[in-house]
Parts: C-alpha cells; structure tokens; sequence
C-alpha cells in the first residue's frame, strides 16, 4: 500500500481537486483506492454528498483514543475501487486537544497500518494549515504531491510546504519523495507562464514538466465524483499528471534497487 499526501500549507491551490483526479484515474486505472478527507473544511465530502445528519463516520473518529478499524469508517462512492471517509466538523477542535494529548501525532499512521493489505493506494487530502493532522499526513505517507497555483504568491507557499517537509523527514528519518505539480494554470497571462518557468527553474526534476490547466469543468464536484469518467482538458491533464507520479516513482525505486 503506498500513501499520498496532497499538501500545500497556501489554501486554494488545488489540493481537493487533485486528491479527488488522482484517486478516481487510480481507481479506473484497477486500484483498491482509499481517498481520506482531513480538511475541517470538508470540501471533498461535500464533493461527495456525505449527509451530515446523523453525523457521519469519519476521519475524526481516528482521534478519539479508541483506535477504530478505517474500515469501518470508510464510504463506497459511485466510482469502481475508491472508497472514502468523510471529514467529521469536529476536526476543527483537534488542534487544541494534540498540544495536550501525547501519541495524537501518528494515530492516522498507526490507522492505516492495519489496513495495508486492504488498499493499493490511500490519498490525503490536506488542509491548509500546517497543525497536527498535516502532522499527520506527513509523518504517514510515501510521498508529497504539492498542487501549486502557477502565480507569483503561490511560490512562496510551496517554500513553506518544503520547508515543513524536511523538517518531517529529518523527525520520521525516512524519506519523503517530494512532488510539485502545477495547478489552475492560465497560458493566457504572463504572471502564470512566468510561474510556470520559475517553478521549473528553481525545482528542476521535482516539477511535472506540464500544467493542468484552468478547467471549468473540475469546478462541478458532480462531475469529478460520478461514476462516468469526466472528460475535458483538465480531467486528461491530470491523467498525465498520474502517468509522471507513476514513472517518477519507479524510477526512484529503480535506482535505489541500482544502488
Ligand atoms: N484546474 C482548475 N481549473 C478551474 N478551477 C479549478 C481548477 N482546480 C481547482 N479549481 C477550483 O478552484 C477552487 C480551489 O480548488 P480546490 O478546492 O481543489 O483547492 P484546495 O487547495 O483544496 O483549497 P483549500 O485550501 O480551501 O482546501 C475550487 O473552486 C476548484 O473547483
Ligand atoms: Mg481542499
């Protein structure tokens, strides 16, 4: 089973939509798929349609101190091969409780531990902030999928992100591939070619070489959540995009096998 963390500590940047892009092209693709929602915000689960009442089973839930089974938390959705577990409101309050409560750091690892033969992928969808369940996200998964929004501002959120990566890697002392993936991008404006040609020549290897461009068509959670593929510039860039992570990641695998 191999985890995706799909983070960037700037907000807005594209990190729902691809968690969502990326676990539905691996679902179609024949993967025992499990997409996480960590966001109070709970975008992706409103993406979903989880009704809130009764309140849902939900990533929360991992929190609680009685260590339930993920999947027993976990939503079928009408997409072959992905499950999902909803974010729970009650996420907002978690990083109060984790300054005070000890081991509150790695209970999302020690989660999906128990379920590793259960999936072939878990992604998760990051919030915005760097607190305890990016922590958590971090300390857990294989790999960093950084969506960044190809405009000036953007770049200095991935700086932080980087930043907060190393600082993870260096405490958990195992490594964290590193991917930044360029997002919302507008070929029309020079400020987002610019970016583009920034974030290419400051993060060289680490940077997919092409860009999902600006898609109305990902604005509509209906269409990124239905059973039928969703089709359009955006939905084929991210197909792409998987291609890159899958390649990039044999290749990791391939040279360390070399080594
Ligand atoms: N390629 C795209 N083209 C057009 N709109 C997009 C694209 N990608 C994302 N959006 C839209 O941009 C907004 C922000 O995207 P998204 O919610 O995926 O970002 P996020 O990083 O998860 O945000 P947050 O930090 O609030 O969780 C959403 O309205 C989404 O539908
Ligand atoms: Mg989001």
């Amino acid at each position: 089973m191999l985890i995706w963390a799909i983070a960037n500590q700037k907000g807005g940047v594209g990190k729902t939509t691809t968690s969502l892009c990326l676990s539905r092209n691996l679902a179609e693709s024949g993967e025992r798929v499990l997409l996480l929602d960590l966001d109070p915000h709970a975008s992706l689960t409103r993406a979903f349609e989880v009704p809130s009442a009764p309140p849902p089973a939900g990533t929360h839930d991992l929190f609680s101190g009685h260590d339930p089974d993920l999947r027993t938390l976990a939503r079928g959705t009408a997409i072959p091969g992905l499950l999902m577990v909803a974010a729970q409101p009650a996420l907002a309050t978690l990083e109060r409780r984790g300054a005070t409560q000890p081991g509150l750091g790695l209970a999302l690892g020690r989660a999906l531990h128990r379920v590793r033969d259960d999936f072939d992928y878990v992604l998760l969808d990051c919030p915005p902030t760097l607190g305890l369940l990016m922590v958590n996200a971090l300390a857990a998964a294989d790999r960093l999928v950084i969506p960044t929004q190809t405009d000036p501002l953007a770049l200095h959120g991935l700086a932080d992100m980087l930043r907060t990566a190393e600082m993870i890697e260096r405490s958990r002392r195992r490594p964290l591939q590193r991917h930044i993936l360029p997002t919302l991008f507008d070929r029309r404006t020079r400020s987002g070619v610019q970016s583009l040609e920034q974030l290419h020549d400051t993060y060289a290897g680490r940077v997919w070489h092409k860009a999902v461009p600006m898609d109305t068509r990902l604005r509509d959670p209906a269409v990124l959540t239905a059973a039928e593929a969703p089709t359009g510039r955006g939905a084929l860039a991210y197909r792409s995009a998987l291609r890159w992570l899958l390649e990039t990641a044999e290749s990791v695998n391939a040279r360390k096998e070399a080594a």
